[in-house]
């Protein structure tokens, strides 16, 4: 999730704190103690009373217990049950292949392993939560779990702790002022105060009032903050007597009911504050869950009565008086509120004129219109932010195809979002959501419409990419041949024999593989198409070309694929294409080129976060130094790949042919080594970080592998692909030891074309460092 960030002191994700936080001392050490007997803990009690803050703080403490780690999951970002299993994997890390649930996914990665789950906001999924979590703390021994929740989960064995709110002086007490920050609430309110006006501090001449304030908001943290906003605009007298006017006091304090009323008191009486305007998009922007950019909120929630400008300035009132909260992800502003400031919202909207409807029909169009957009765009430069976009808008999106799924008269739209995102289920990592969004919407309409088509052929390779559900693969790649030619589709029909090469393949049927590819390439010739799909169908088909022998031919293949993705800026195929190549060179016994294919393939995958995809290079990197005769080496990247394999759940090549090519290096690799040397190197492997087993994989092996001498380095290998002129006149200027700027100079280019072309240089050679370049420029004279 967005907000989430990876802590420096270790493996976890907890959301990072966007404003200060009030020492709860006592509350973090009895949440601590009860943690240390107890396998799960939930912390209960009204919304806004700061059970989110205290647990972030108590599983920030609580890291170094925690051997793997502490991961948040904030589930107020979404609606529906069935999407819990996907949160939890989706914290982390872990990337659903579609032939594996993801509960397995969890209790297999779960069950050797020193975790805190933090499962936030659980009230809306009170029961499915409960039943998750009995689950895998039965399954995985070194689990535990801390809950928020405004009621408790209801599972044997769990242990309840009421969050109170805030503490507030009792009624009449003398204070000094400077004793007063001892009392929590004040402490908040002054805190709040100095962000809204700055300089505010408590002194003796506010400090009544103050307390006077807390004490009727009755120590609640939310409250506090949405009054204290308020003092952008009024005096702090103006403050206490507008909430005096309307909040009693409440006579019991602490007690739960109370704190709720109070909360919803507060709501109202902040919604009384707000500008018409402001009331009409606090009501409207409920309609987004987890986070969304003002382009998003403008679409959606302008009216006639409600203009864009509007909804700007509006959208920044709301931030003012602290009910959106403003955050910076990747350098872009995005919104998000909490989860009972969105209730309250919700309620708002009330039911006049259909607006509900019409709000998320509008929500729904405008990602609708993100995956059109991300379909039409793929194929081109921007892959890596498009990613990155629908991952930050997973929250929306998976609402948005909800939505489509469970309203009447929407399925065939629910269809086009989920065969739009085609592209994101396979490359993105979630393989088994796609899968599982794919079997309900084609489920929820079977009509005879291209939509349904297009459906199909993104589910049909969602099934292939991985060991999928094989027996139902076949069958669906016929409906969608079947359908596609009923509704006279050819670019349809093309993308289905290429589906029918798939499953062919995985049948290790690859004579007929080969006539299914050549019959799509032929045809998406004859249409004049060029896509990430078409090229996918000519990699296929360079792959069934070579299974039967013509290497010189699939050689050919994958390098005008890779042309092709080149002059499109694109990234993704041109991976695939390296995938290809380097098998190809392999089996030409050409082990340096090899090298340099599989190496530029590894780092594209890793800069895509295409999870299967750094799998499968790994593995062909231990098939390459099985060939160099490194055979530690090879087992190290076994290892890594098996690392990399469990956050899929999955253990190897889809494909039969790759997996028979792997055993038998595999084999050689145990022949050379004997079962325990190679058993030892491959637990090595297992135990190398992400990064590190990169850096290894590309050749710059660190010191955790210093044991692997034998291992030949991947980038003294030689040379990969040829550069151009000017890349191998810059190549030499860097063997003369010459920086960026000297070479920019020297050829009277810009300094930033001097860095491309070096970046290129390095790309190409699978190198990692200048003086690899220079010492290659040595060895390789100009021909
Ligand atoms: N100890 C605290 N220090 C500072 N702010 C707090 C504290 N506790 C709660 N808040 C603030 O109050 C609001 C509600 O807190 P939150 O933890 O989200 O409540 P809950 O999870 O109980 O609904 C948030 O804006 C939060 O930042
Ligand atoms: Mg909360």
């Amino acid at each position: 999730m967005a907000r989430n960030i990876r802590s420096r002191a270790g493996p976890g994700r907890l959301a990072a704190e966007v404003s200060t936080f009030i020492n709860r001392r006592r509350e973090i050490a009895e949440v601590r103690r009860l943690l240390s007997t107890a396998r799960l803990v939930t912390l209960t009690g009204a919304g806004g009373t700061g059970k989110t803050r205290l647990a972030v703080r108590v599983a920030r403490e609580l890291r170094r217990a925690f051997a793997d780690g502490v991961w948040q999951v904030d589930l107020a970002g979404i609606g529906d049950g069935s999407l819990l299993e996907y949160a939890v994997a989706d914290a982390l890390g872990l990337r659903g292949a579609p032939d594996v649930p993801t509960s397995r996914l969890l209790i297999d990665y779960l069950s050797d392993r020193s975790v805190l789950l933090v499962l936030d906001n659980c009230e809306h999924l009170v029961d499915d939560c409960a039943r998750l979590v009995n689950a895998l703390l039965r399954a995985a021994s070194g689990v535990r779990a801390l809950c928020t929740s405004r009621q408790p989960l209801g599972v044997i064995g769990e242990t309840v702790f009421t969050v109170t709110p805030l503490s507030v002086p009792e009624p009449g007490v003398a204070l000094a002022t400077g004793a007063a920050v001892t009392y929590a609430a004040l402490a908040l309110f002054a805190e709040r105060a100095g962000a809204a006006v700055p300089g505010f501090t408590l002194h003796a001449g506010n400090l009544k009032t103050v307390v006077e304030i807390c004490e009727r908001l009755d120590g609640l943290p939310l409250a506090i903050e949405l009054a204290a906003a308020q003092l952008r605009t009024r005096s702090i007298e103006q403050l206490a007597a507008g909430l005096a006017d309307r909040f009693r006091l409440l006579a019991t304090r602490h007690a739960i009911p109370g704190h709720h009323r109070r909360l919803q008191e507060t709501f109202d009486w902040s919604f009384t504050t707000c500008t018409v305007p402001e009331r009409k998009l606090w009501a409207r922007v409920a309609v987004f869950r987890g986070s969304f950019d003002l382009h998003a909120v403008t679409t959606v929630c302008a009216s006639d009565d409600l203009p864009v400008e509007a909804v700007v300035d509006s959208l920044a009132g709301l931030v003012d008086k602290s009910i959106a909260i403003r955050e910076e992800v990747a350098g872009q502003n995005r919104y998000r509120l909490l989860d009972t400031v969105r209730e309250y919202g919700l309620g708002q909207l009330g039911d006049t004129d259909g607006m509900p409807a019409l709000l998320r029909r509008r929500h729904r169009d405008w990602y609708l219109h993100l995956a059109e957009r991300f379909e039409a765009e793929w194929f081109g430069p921007d892959q890596q932010r498009w990613l990155t976009r629908l991952r930050l808008e997973q929250d929306n999106v998976r609402a948005a195809i909800g939505w489509c799924l469970t309203t009447p008269g929407e399925s065939r739209a629910g269809l086009r979002l989920v065969a739009d995102l085609q592209y994101y289920w396979l490359v993105g990592g979630a393989l088994r959501e796609g899968a599982d969004w794919l079997d309900r919407a084609l489920a929820a309409n079977s009509a005879a419409t291209p939509e349904r088509a297009r459906a199909l052929h993104t589910y049909c390779r969602i099934l292939v990419s991985s060991q999928g559900d094989a027996a139902q693969a076949p069958e669906r790649a016929q409906e969608f041949l079947a359908l596609s030619r009923r509704l006279d589709e050819p670019s349809l029909v093309a993308r289905a024999f290429h589906v029918l090469c798939l499953t062919a393949q995985l049948d290790n049927d690859m004579a007929r593989a080969q006539q299914m590819a050549e019959e799509a390439v032929v045809r998406f010739a004859a249409l004049g198409e060029m896509d990430a799909t078409v090229v996918s169908a000519q990699i296929a088909l360079a792959r069934t070309v070579l299974s039967q022998g013509d290497r010189a031919r699939a050689a050919r293949i994958c390098a005008e694929c890779y042309a092709v993705c080149a002059a499109h800026g694109e990234q993704w195929g041109r991976s695939q294409a390296l995938g290809e190549s380097a098998l190809v060179a392999l089996d030409g016994g050409d082990v340096a080129q090899a090298t340099g294919y599989a190496n530029e393939r590894l780092r594209i995958k890793s800069a895509l976060g295409d999870t299967l995809g750094i799998a499968t290079t790994l593995e062909i990197l231990a098939g390459i130094a099985v060939a160099a005769e490194a055979y530690e080496r090879a087992a190290l990247l076994l290892g890594a790949a098996d690392r990399v394999r469990q956050q899929l759940g999955q253990r190897t090549f889809a494909s039969p042919w790759l997996r028979s090519w792997r055993k038998e290096y595999v084999a050689a690799a145990v022949g050379a080594l004997g079962e325990a040397g190679f058993d030892d190197a491959l637990r090595r492997g297992t135990e190398l970080s992400h990064d590190d087993a990169l850096a290894y994989a590309l050749g710059a092996a660190g010191d955790r592998t210093r044991r692997t001498r034998s291992a030949k380095p991947a980038a003294e290998a030689g040379p990969a692909a040829p550069l151009t002129r000017r890349e191998r006149q810059v190549a030499e200027l860097i063997a003369e030891g010459l920086s960026n700027k000297q070479i920019a100079s020297r050829l009277v280019i810009s300094q930033r074309t001097a860095e491309s072309h070096v970046e290129n240089i390095l790309t190409k050679l699978g190198f990692t460092s200048r003086t690899q370049v220079a010492s290659w420029v040595t060895k390789h004279p100009p021909s």
